[in-house]
């Protein structure tokens, strides 16, 4: 019987610190007009330093465990999506594993930035349905706060700081699940969107830095085409699409890709205004506010879409 991986339950991480525009208006030269007109962004919430990248994780795992109805016991595979990992390593993943008490299985983590998310879900899928795992934790978890070069008002302003997970479970084929999922990169443009240093190889500190305008055209068209190709794979047309689930970069890009789909913008989910770009935590931070809120519901299908410094991109569609 083929398998088929379903989403059992979501989770949120959200720091308590919330930091407005207009906090930031007081020290860069920019302005909530400027920045609510350009991204939709009202706020982001940004962790206190003892804060790490596995805690916001274990938090929102922890969330979509109980959601589930699942314990550590039923747990064998963990990805974790993280452009900002604890440490070199270990991966984030194991310390995440530690902290819940999960023995058992695989855990590793997934470096695709803003697209890491979808990266994990579609690599966890693949594990899932190969038989070789159950049920795993697929989590987005980032801290950005750290890597942002608080100077400069052009990324500065755009980021923040958050986790999400989902419990993904294999199943006998059903109508629920991971219909269709692709993954891309092209890294010619590894340059317009990177960190400047970092990692132990070059024992570098690094900021993020970002050619924002060009990146804005990129995002554009390959979401739209992923979009397009994920719909195909499925043999779905835009109008079958309940919910679409984006990375939360920018109001904009939400916009012009719900356009192109001639989706109407209520059936878009919108968390950039609330926590602005938490990298590969916004798709599952997104998802799991619209599973709490009653929105999405079982049966529903939603297009996870997502892209990020690389480039990366990928769309999962799925039947919640
Ligand atoms: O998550 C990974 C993928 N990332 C993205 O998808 C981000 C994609 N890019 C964007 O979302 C947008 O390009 C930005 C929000 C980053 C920038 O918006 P934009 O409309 O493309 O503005 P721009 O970069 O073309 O800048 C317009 C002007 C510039 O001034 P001049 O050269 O026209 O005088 C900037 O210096 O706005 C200026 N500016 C600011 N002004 C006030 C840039 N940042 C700020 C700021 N406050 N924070």
């Amino acid at each position: 019987m083929p398998r088929r991986s379903v989403i059992t339950g979501t989770g949120s991480a959200l720091p308590p610190g919330v930091v407005t525009n207009q906090d930031l208006a007081g020290r860069l030269d920019t302005s909530d007009e400027w920045i609510v007109e350009r991204t939709g962004i009202h706020q982001r919430r940004i962790a206190a330093p003892e804060v790490k990248t596995s805690d916001l994780a274990v938090e929102a795992a922890e969330k979509a465990m109980a959601a589930a109805g699942v314990t550590a016991a039923d747990i064998d595979l963990i990805v974790v999506a993280t452009a900002t990992p604890d440490d070199t390593f270990p991966a984030t993943a194991t310390r995440v594993q530690a902290k819940l008490g999960v023995r058992r299985g695989a855990a590793f983590d997934i470096a695709a930035v803003c697209s890491g998310f979808v990266y994990a879900l579609t690599v966890a899928d693949a594990l899932l349905k190969s038989g070789g795992h159950s049920r795993a934790l697929v989590i987005g978890a980032e801290l950005f706060s750290r890597i942002l070069d608080w100077e400069d008002r052009t990324t500065a302003v755009l980021f923040g700081d958050g986790a999400g997970a989902v419990v993904l479970e294999a199943r006998d084929a059903g109508d629920r699940g991971i219909l269709a999922a692709r993954l891309h990169a092209d890294g010619r443009h590894a340059d317009l969107l990177y960190v400047d240093g970092g990692p132990g190889s070059t024992g570098t500190v690094g900021k993020l830095r970002m050619k924002g305008r060009e990146v804005f055209r990129h995002a554009v068209a390959n979401l739209s085409s992923v979009v397009g190709e994920v719909l195909e794979d499925a043999g779905l047309a835009p109008a079958d699409v309940d919910w679409l689930v984006p990375h939360q970069a920018n109001a904009r890009i939400l916009e012009a890709t719900a356009r192109k789909l001639n989706l109407p913008i209520e059936r878009v989910v919108m968390t950039v205004g609330s926590h602005a770009n938490t990298s590969a935590a916004s798709v599952p931070l997104a998802l799991d506010a619209a599973v709490t809120d009653g929105r999405i519901q079982v049966g529903d299908i939603c297009l996870l879409e997502a892209m990020g410094g690389g480039f990366t991109w990928g769309a999962v569609l799925l039947r919640f």
